[in-house]
């Protein structure tokens, strides 16, 4: 384990068994159809591989990029779209993968925004959620793991950048932040 971990919240063979279970219902879902995979830099990046490999439907990707948390641990509220898509969505069926939610703030204005571009569907995965932590309602219609309000790190999520690569989802020591 990695020395600023104080603990292992979900390991490496929950989050792949949770995945699959997860393309499992989302190529149901999308059978005879072609979904644009809309993830949002960079948190997303490791679940969106895995998840791709796990569907059995025909899919593209997109990306975009949203303004982040940069040191602090807790959202502002603010969103600014810093890169967008390479495509229009009119028309598409959009799943936007996310890593994680937590006020939905981000995911709260996100959804706005792509569902003024006339998408034929829009759904949401999101690998996390912290549900003790809501302050915007958001319809999520896949949740891989709900989790307890804890700054967590690894398989994608940052702090400071740092920890992406970990292969499991860590809780932060607290003294690396506080
Ligand atoms: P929200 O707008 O408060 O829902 O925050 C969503 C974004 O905050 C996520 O996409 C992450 O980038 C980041 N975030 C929220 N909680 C955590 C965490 O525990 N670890 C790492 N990033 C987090
Ligand atoms: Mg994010």
């Amino acid at each position: 384990m990695h020395p600023d971990v104080a603990e292992v919240l979900i390991t490496s063979d929950e989050l792949q068994a949770r995945i699959q279970q997860l393309a499992d219902e989302i190529s149901v879902h999308y059978a005879g159809k072609e979904p644009l995979l809309l993830a949002v830099l960079k948190g997303s990046v490791v679940f969106l591989a895995d998840l791709m490999r796990a569907l059995s439907v025909p899919h593209a990707i997109d990306f975009m990029a949203t303004s982040s948390y940069g040191a602090a641990t807790e959202s502002s509220g603010v969103v600014r779209i810093l890169k967008d898509l390479d495509e229009p969505i009119e028309g598409r069926d959009v799943l936007l993968v996310e890593d994680i939610i937590d006020s939905g703030n981000t995911l709260g204005y996100l959804r706005n925004l792509l569902l003024a571009r006339n998408p034929a569907s829009l759904h949401i995965v999101t690998l996390l959620s912290k549900p003790s932590r809501r302050e915007v309602d958001v319809p999520v219609d896949w949740v891989g793991f709900e989790i307890p309000d804890k700054f967590v790190i690894g398989y994608g999520l940052d702090y400071n950048e740092r920890y992406r690569d970990l292969p499991y989802i860590g809780v932060l020591k607290q003294d690396m932040y506080a």
